[in-house]
């Protein structure tokens, strides 16, 4: 497959293998919204393990690089390690990671380690415990968070920190956030806030731009360099410190990213999204119901990717107002 309609290839694929989560951070599932009342998906609905290896097997052929789990928050699945190994069968040489919010990593590292699995990405925006828990909406302590770092690192492994910097809010975070990643050698990643799925109440005001953060840390740390190899498709771009030290910035309002968008998220219940701010999702799942074979849904995959124009973050400021994203802990960001 030669690629979408304006030429991008698929390589990076994004599975929400959950739509449940143990925080409910206001940018992602407000609790006014998901509170104890709110209908999550029925087992029925969710993907399971098997539909989940068709779905890759369809894609491998396309030119499928990389492999992302995520949720909700991904280690609330059951078996979650067999899935991963049930992943890494399809192909040894796949790049297979996981987005989570730390809270279970410490408990589950040593097992997701031996299924295969890569790496991990870590959500973590602040260091200061009530800011931690403020953003999460629950009990949880940045150490509690380290600490899963930590044992994924000694069962081997590699890591990135994803922080989400929201303007008067957690900013004077970042200082703190680099020092404690800088310290473990971990990469941390800054990421401007989105106007995606369920952020409320989100205003441009709000954002923070990677030229102010770079500002704050050079205030500390000195003037950044930007690292000049980046692979195509890569949506952090590098930067370092004088000591070597690499910060990754994924700035998709002020820098978009379309133009080599490589990435196809599938939602918890199956369905096919050209873009993290697509209103509609595909079915894949109906199909795998209906009978669909791995070939069926290659061909289904091959239709929906060539005619494929997402560019949102390029376009975001033409965007109607009443468009309506898809929910972020649906797809996984
Ligand atoms: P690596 O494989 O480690 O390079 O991961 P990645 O940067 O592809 O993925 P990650 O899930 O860590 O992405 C970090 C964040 O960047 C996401 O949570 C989103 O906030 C944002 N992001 C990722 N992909 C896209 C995208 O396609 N469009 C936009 N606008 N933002 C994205
Ligand atoms: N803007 C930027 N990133 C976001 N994430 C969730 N909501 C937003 C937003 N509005 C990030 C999380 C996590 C990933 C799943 O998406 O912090 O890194
Ligand atoms: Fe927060 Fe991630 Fe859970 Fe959303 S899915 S509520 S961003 S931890
Ligand atoms: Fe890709 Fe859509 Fe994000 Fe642009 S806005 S980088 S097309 S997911």
């Amino acid at each position: 497959m030669t690629g979408d309609s304006l030429g991008r290839p698929l390589r990076d694929l994004r599975i929400s293998i959950t739509d449940r989560c143990n925080f409910r951070c206001d940018y992602c599932m407000p609790p006014e919204i998901f509170g104890p009342g709110y209908e999550f998906l029925p087992k029925n609905q969710i993907l399971s393990f098997e539909d989940i290896i068709m779905l890759v097997k369809a894609m491998l052929p396309l030119g499928l690089e990389k492999v992302r789990i995520t949720g909700g928050e991904p280690l609330l699945r059951k078996d979650i390690a067999v899935l991963i190994s049930m992943i890494r069968e399809c192909d040894y040489g796949l790049d297979i990671a996981l987005t989570t919010n730390g809270s279970l990593l410490s408990r589950h590292a040593e097992k997701l380690a031996n299924s295969g699995l890569d790496r991990v990405t870590v959500r973590l925006d602040a260091i200061e415990d009530e800011i931690v828990r403020d953003i999460s909406n629950s009990s949880i302590s940045s150490s509690d968070i380290i600490r899963g770092v930590e044992a994924a690192i000694k069962y081997g492994l590699a890591v990135k920190i994803n922080t989400v910097v929201i303007k008067d809010y957690n900013e004077h975070q970042i200082i703190p956030i680099t020092e404690q990643f800088y310290q473990m050698g971990v990469t941390v990643r800054f990421i401007e806030y989105m106007d995606v799925g369920g952020t409320k109440n989100w205003n441009p005001q709000q954002v923070v731009f990677g030229e102010e953060i770079r500002t704050i840390i050079a205030s500390k740390y000195g003037k950044l360099k930007p690292v000049k190899q980046q692979k195509y498709g890569q949506v952090a771009k590098r930067w370092s410190l004088n000591n070597g030290y690499e910060i990754g910035f994924i700035e998709s309002i002020s820098k978009p990213f379309c133009q080599s968008c490589t990435r196809a998220r599938i939602s918890a219940n199956g369905k096919l999204y050209t873009c993290l701010f697509s209103e509609h999702g595909h079915d894949l799942k109906s199909l795998i119901t209906m009978g669909a074979d791995i070939t069926d849904l290659r061909d289904a995959v091959i239709a929906l990717w060539s005619k494929r124009n997402d560019r949102y973050s390029e376009v975001r400021t033409i965007r109607k107002l009443e468009t309506r994203p898809v929910e972020m802990h649906f797809i996984g960001g």
